[in-house]
């Protein structure tokens, strides 16, 4: 029997998913159609989706963007063989999107069923753990060490560094935790992982419990990802069931489980620290360091904290050995980084290659340049806490080092893109908004800065005494960067000095530039 591929991803679902597969559902009955309508993740085209995938005898067929309404005309016309529709995309592995990426953490994202097991080993599943556990703790650090993979959550912390703390501290218990918080903007790479092939989390956290002697994980995960979240929860229900999970991990002496935690909606809360604060019941707000949560974390025991995706990474890399993805990328940044692109882009979407590609080749080449047909004029990279870069510096290269040399960063790898309408003044007030009302209020610089900023741009705008606010602007961006606690304080100015630094036209401080409030 054939297979029907309709992704249950957020996308897709958000552009009507759930109803083109019910549309499906009904003519199979209606007709006495013999096809199984799989739910998969999203192959990441996102202008692409819904997009729905025939299997047939020459290989997979891809169709989209579907529409509800379209599933009965869809069939008459012998899309179920693949036949030509204006809608047909063909083969995903060979769409110019999809053929120029290294698929390494995503490689079955989209592809599998994401809620069988069963699909998840025949693609390759727990072969990192299997070895993993063969090789036991010490060689799992080496490898994860070897590899250079660095923490895909923003920081870029070495991987293998914090879990050997990890693994050489002591503690009646330890924790692993996944940073499942996913507040930048224009990021969902760990929600798509999450969604499309949620057993990879799972091993890569399962992995990280037998190098480090941790039995018990943890998945701190945001609560605007509801399918996610009923996606996580079932697999772990389903890999418990399967002994991948639970007092005898695939049949050895290492106990590891995993619950679900949902967060209730602050950005501040997925820094590390306020998370466990979160996960412990608290109010989320940052700890002061030391103690490193490698030391004294959750609940006050050793804990690793990683990203989605840098967990979801380790399962390949255990299985392949270290090897393969060392070879990938540029200098310090190793192996290979899932961009995510947003904004006014042509072609959004998820886009996997070894670090290096320039952030002009990633914004015009691979994402088509805008959305509106306008020119780019900038790209936010990183984040609400990334700089603004104009397309002058468009040659940067995507790496940790490159990135920080021109004052930015490359955070969790969320590239947004603006074509020439947008009003840099605007944005830069924005960014000292947005720590304004996200702020943990822990600190001076960032609970009082980030307001006296909002307040200062606004002045600027409303052409109050343009130059001397402007310099006081610069002043409070100093202050906050090196006073603040946390990154939230200490990188909203990235956002704001960029936009000054590099878009000073508009910066000229002309009353009515942006409609005043
Ligand atoms: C304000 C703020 C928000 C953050 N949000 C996230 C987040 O949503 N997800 C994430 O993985 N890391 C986030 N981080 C980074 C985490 O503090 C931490 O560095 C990360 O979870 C470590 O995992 P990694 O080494 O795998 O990157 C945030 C940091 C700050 C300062
Ligand atoms: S910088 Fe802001 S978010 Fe971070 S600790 Fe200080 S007040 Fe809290």
């Amino acid at each position: 029997m054939s297979k029907l591929f309709i992704p249950l991803d957020s996308f897709a679902v958000a552009c009507g998913a759930d109803t083109i597969a019910e549309e499906f559902q009904q003519l199979k009955t209606n007709r006495g159609l013999s096809f199984d309508i799989v739910r998969n993740g999203s192959r990441g085209m996102a202008w692409l989706e819904p997009m729905i995938e025939v299997e047939t005898p020459n290989g997979r067929i891809a169709y989209g963007p579907i529409e509800p309404g379209e599933a009965e005309a869809l069939v008459d016309a012998g899309i179920l063989s693949g036949a030509g529709h204006p809608k047909h995309i063909g083969k995903v592995e060979e769409h110019p999107f999809f053929r120029a990426q290294t698929r390494h953490t995503f490689k079955r994202c989209g592809i599998t069923d994401p809620l069988s097991l069963e699909d998840y080993k025949a693609h390759g599943g727990l072969k990192g753990l299997e070895r993993a556990i063969g090789i036991g703790a010490a060689a799992i650090v080496g490898e994860v060490t070897e590899s250079g993979l660095r923490g895909r959550g923003g920081a870029g912390f070495p991987t293998g560094i914090k879990w050997k703390t990890v693994a050489e501290a002591t503690g009646a218990r330890k924790y692993i935790v996944a940073n499942a918080d996913e507040g930048d903007s224009g990021t969902f790479a760990d929600r798509m992982i999450m969604e499309g092939d949620p057993y990879c989390l799972i091993e890569g956290m399962a992995i990280a419990g037998v190098a480090t002697g941790a039995t018990k994980g943890y998945i701190y995960l945001r609560s605007e990802y509801p399918v996610a979240i009923d996606v996580m929860r079932e697999a772990i229900r389903r890999a418990q069931e399967g002994g991948v999970l639970g007092a005898s991990v695939l049949g050895s002496s290492h106990v590891f489980d995993i619950e679900v935690r949902v967060g209730a909606g602050a950005y501040v809360c997925g820094e590390e620290t306020s998370l466990l604060d979160s996960l412990e019941g608290k109010r989320g707000q940052v700890r002061f360091k030391p103690p490193l949560p490698a030391i004294q974390g959750l609940f006050g025991m050793p804990t690793v904290i990683n990203n989605v995706i840098t967990l979801a990474s380790t399962p390949e890399i255990l299985a392949a050995g270290a090897d393969g993805y060392k070879e990938m990328g540029m200098g310090r940044s190793r192996g290979t980084i899932p961009i995510q692109l947003g904004g006014n882009v042509k072609h959004g979407g998820l886009f996997e290659a070894p670090f290096g590609m320039t952030l002009g080749e990633i914004v015009n080449e691979i994402g088509g340049g805008t959305a509106s047909g306008r020119p780019v004029r900038a790209a936010q990279v990183g984040g609400p806490l990334g700089a603004y870069f104009p397309v002058s510096l468009f040659d940067t290269p995507f790496d940790y080092e490159a990135f920080a040399a021109k004052d930015g960063l490359i955070g969790h790898a969320g590239i947004v893109v603006f074509d020439d309408t947008v009003d840099m003044m605007a944005q830069a007030r924005f960014a000292f908004e947005f720590c304004a009302i996200e702020s943990c209020g822990k600190c001076t610089p960032c609970r009082v800065g980030a307001v006296r900023g909002y307040e200062t741009v606004k002045k600027i705008i409303d052409g109050e005494r343009p130059a001397e606010n402007l310099a006081l602007v610069e002043d409070l961006c100093n202050t906050m960067k090196f006073g603040s606690l946390c990154a939230l304080g200490g990188f909203t100015p990235y956002p704001v000095m960029s936009a000054i630094r590099h878009f000073p036209e508009d910066f000229h401080g002309e009353p009515m530039r942006v409609a005043a409030e």
